[in-house]
C-alpha cells in the first residue's frame, strides 16, 4: 500500500498520478484521458475491442500501458461500518432540498481487470451529513445508481462532515452484474485525520479540485472482474423454466418475481438487465 504523503495537498493543480517507481502515467489515468477524448468505447460489458488497443491504433492518445499491471488494482475493500442501510433510493444526486454543506460532485468509471469499462454496474453510496451525522431512519445522503454505457458514474452530494474517530470519507458498494459486491470507502486528500485514521487507505484517495464554491472529486473503481482482452459477445443464457422475471423491466422495492421456480422480493428499485437476474444480485433481490 502506498502511504506516501497521504495528506499532501493536491489542489488545485494536482500532478498526474504515476505508477510507483515509474514516470509513466498510471493505467487509470490513461484510461480516463482516453475516455475524455472520446475514444471508441465499449457500449456494454465485454462488448467491443479493449480501450487501450483501440486508442493506440488510432494514434491520437498518449502512450498507453500495455497491461493492467499497476500493482494497485483491484480497488481494495474496506469495512462497511455500522451505518449501511439497504434499499436506498435510486438517484445520482443526494441533495434533498438545499442541505447545508459544501457541494461535491464525484465522477469516475468502473473498470474490470482488463481495463475495460463496465456498463450497468451498481454503485450504492452513503455518507454523513455536514455535521457528521448519518440518517439511520431515512435515506438522507444515501442513494444508488448504475454506470452508463461507458462505465461512468456521477454523484452529486456534499462534502461529508467529520465524526469522532474517523477521517472524512464516503462509503460505497460497487457491484458488476453477476459479480460479488465490493464494499469500500473513498477519501479526501489533505485531510489531517488521514494520518491517524487506522482504516484510511491512500489507494482510495480521490483526485480533488475546486470548482467555484464547490469541490469536484474523481475516482475510478477497478473490480475483480475477469474480462476478455478482445471482442466477445456477452453471454446469453435463456432463463430457466418457472421464470417471470424479465430483462429491461422496471421493478420497485417490494415487487415479487419468480426465477427458476423460486420467488424473490425486490429490495431496490431498478431496471433489470442481463446479469441482474435475481439469484445473482442479493443487493437487489431476496429469496422468499
Ligand atoms: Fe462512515
Amino acid at each position: 500500500m502506498d502511504q506516501s504523503d497521504p495528506t499532501q495537498p493536491v489542489e488545485p493543480t494536482e500532478p498526474v498520478p504515476t505508477v510507483a517507481g515509474s514516470s509513466r502515467p498510471s493505467r487509470k489515468t490513461v484510461l480516463r484521458a482516453a475516455l475524455a477524448v472520446g475514444a471508441s468505447l465499449p457500449v456494454a460489458f465485454a462488448g467491443v475491442p479493449a480501450l487501450a488497443r483501440t486508442t493506440r491504433e488510432e494514434g491520437t492518445a498518449p502512450e498507453l500501458t500495455p497491461e493492467c499491471d499497476d500493482g494497485d488494482d483491484p480497488t481494495p475493500p474496506q469495512t462497511e461500518g455500522p451505518y449501511f442501510r439497504p434499499n436506498s433510493p435510486r438517484r445520482t444526486s443526494l441533495l434533498d432540498g438545499n442541505p447545508p454543506g459544501t457541494r461535491l460532485t464525484v465522477t469516475g468509471y468502473v473498470f474490470g481487470l482488463a481495463c475495460r469499462p463496465i456498463a450497468n454496474a451498481l454503485l450504492d453510496f452513503w455518507q454523513a451529513d455536514a455535521n457528521g451525522a448519518y440518517d439511520n431512519r431515512g435515506y438522507r445522503f444515501r442513494g444508488h445508481q448504475f454506470t452508463d454505457a461507458q462505465g461512468a458514474f456521477t454523484l452529486t452530494t456534499i462534502v461529508p462532515g467529520l465524526y469522532p474517530g474517523r477521517t472524512r470519507h464516503l462509503h460505497v458498494k460497487v457491484q458488476a452484474p453477476n459479480r460479488p459486491v465490493l464494499t469500500t470507502q473513498l477519501y479526501f486528500p489533505g485531510e489531517p485525520r488521514n494520518n491517524t485514521d487506522s482504516i484510511f487507505d491512500a489507494r482510495l484517495l480521490m483526485t480533488m479540485r475546486s470548482n467555484g464554491p464547490g469541490r469536484e472529486g474523481s475516482y475510478d473503481f477497478v473490480l475483480n472482474v475477469p474480462q476478455q482482452p478482445g471482442p466477445t459477445d456477452p453471454p446469453t443464457t435463456p432463463p430457466p423454466s418457472g421464470t417471470d422475471w424479465k430483462s429491461g423491466t422496471t421493478y420497485r422495492a417490494g415487487d415479487r418475481v419468480t426465477y427458476g421456480g423460486r420467488s424473490y422480493t425486490c429490495l431496490q428499485a431498478h431496471t433489470s438487465g442481463p446479469g441482474w437476474e435475481p439469484p445473482n444480485v442479493p443487493a437487489l433481490w431476496r429469496a422468499v
